[in-house]
């Protein structure tokens, strides 16, 4: 089968489509014919070699397909093959061909192609897990969501809006800020031009924010600490601007009640992510069918030019999701 390998050119981690076997379904798990994937932040960092792939996963990049299973293992329950499936992947997506245990499998919305279908798993699994399992957010509660264009942001704004939380978020540009309005934010800063942490404040009229998706770092951790609720949680997700926070006031996390966590979908468990998808079908499968929920297509692009994909993310240019087709 052809697939995206990455390899060292000049210095420079290059891509491009080889050949290598296909893989093989165990008994748990089922082959895909994938026709399209999610391109994410993480698949860049694991091309830089930045973001190490688990033990007994595949080194190729890719972490949400869609596409048709083609072989079924013998334990496989309630998939068969011909089935249209999206799978959460901890690697290999960037094939004509992968495979993956059928409790990280969801059908396809009737109403979905394979390219929307590929901009949901990941995103919208993530965005879950830190607002409702982590987050533990409730309906009318304030959730503030950082960088809101992103794939992650704009599956955040849409949960968090359908359940009923009173939604703000950041964003780099004032484009990015209208467009995380007509998505559903209630409130929206451009960070570049705002004071968001003061605003917010203000905002809530000194209530604060009780759940905060941080996928930034550095000095948003003091800003999330002055702008959240007493009884607060933040849940760091990336660090895109610093790993390292120089400033933290204790104090004020004691005085608040805050709690701060992380996480990282793709280490853990098959059980865990298995009851993720259960709870997230559970809580959001109905707001698929009434269209309440929608992945969010920056563009489309052949897996030819992954690299262009790269780049516009790279470049914070994406509103939403990157999928790549594959032929
Ligand atoms: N822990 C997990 O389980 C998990 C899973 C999935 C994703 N993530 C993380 O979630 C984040 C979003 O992922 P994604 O694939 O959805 O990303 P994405 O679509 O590439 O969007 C990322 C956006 O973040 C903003 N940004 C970049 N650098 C920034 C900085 N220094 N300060 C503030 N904003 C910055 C940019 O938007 P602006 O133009 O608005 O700045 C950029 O477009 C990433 O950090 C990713 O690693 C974590």
């Amino acid at each position: 089968m052809k697939y995206i390998e990455v390899f060292d050119q000049d210095g420079l981690k290059a891509m491009k489509i080889s050949e290598q076997e296909a893989p093989k379904n165990s008994d748990f798990e089922v082959k895909i014919a994938v026709y399209a994937v999610g391109v994410n932040r993480a698949d860049i960092l694991q091309r830089l070699g930045k973001y190490p792939v688990p033990e007994g996963v595949s080194p190729t990049l890719g972490l949400e397909v869609a596409g048709e299973i083609v072989a079924i293992g013998c334990q496989v329950q309630g998939f068969k093959k011909g089935d249209r499936v999206m799978a959460l992947l901890a690697g290999g997506g960037y094939a004509q061909f992968t495979v993956v245990d059928y409790r990280l499998l969801m059908p396809i919305p009737k109403h979905l192609d394979y390219i929307q279908a590929a901009g949901i798993p990941e995103v919208f699994l993530t965005a879950y897990q830190t607002l409702f399992i982590l987050g533990g957010v409730r309906p009318k509660e304030q959730v503030l969501i950082h960088a809101g264009a992103s794939g992650v942001g704009t599956a955040a704004i849409q949960l968090a809006h359908v359940w009923g939380a009173q939604v703000s978020i950041t964003a780099g540009s004032d484009e990015k800020v209208r467009f995380c309005e007509k998505l559903g934010a209630d409130k929206a800063y451009n960070y570049k031009t705002q004071s968001w942490s003061a605003l917010v404040w203000e905002d809530t009229e000194g209530k604060g924010i009780d759940v905060i998706l941080d996928c930034v770092g550095g000095d948003y951790v003091e800003k999330n600490i002055d702008c959240a609720a007493f009884d607060g949680r933040i849940v760091l997700i990336g660090f895109m601007a610093n790993a390292r926070a120089q400033e933290i006031n204790l104090a004020k996390i004691l005085q608040k009640r805050i709690v701060l966590k992380g996480s990282t979908l793709r280490a853990r468990s098959l059980a865990y992510k298995s009851d993720l998808i259960n709870s997230f079908n559970r809580d959001f499968k109905a707001a698929w069918a009434t269209k309440e929920l929608k992945p969010i297509i920056d563009q489309v692009l052949p897996w030819e030019l992954a690299d262009q994909a790269h780049q516009r993310m790279k470049q914070n240019l994406n509103k939403g999701k990157i999928i790549l087709t594959i032929s």
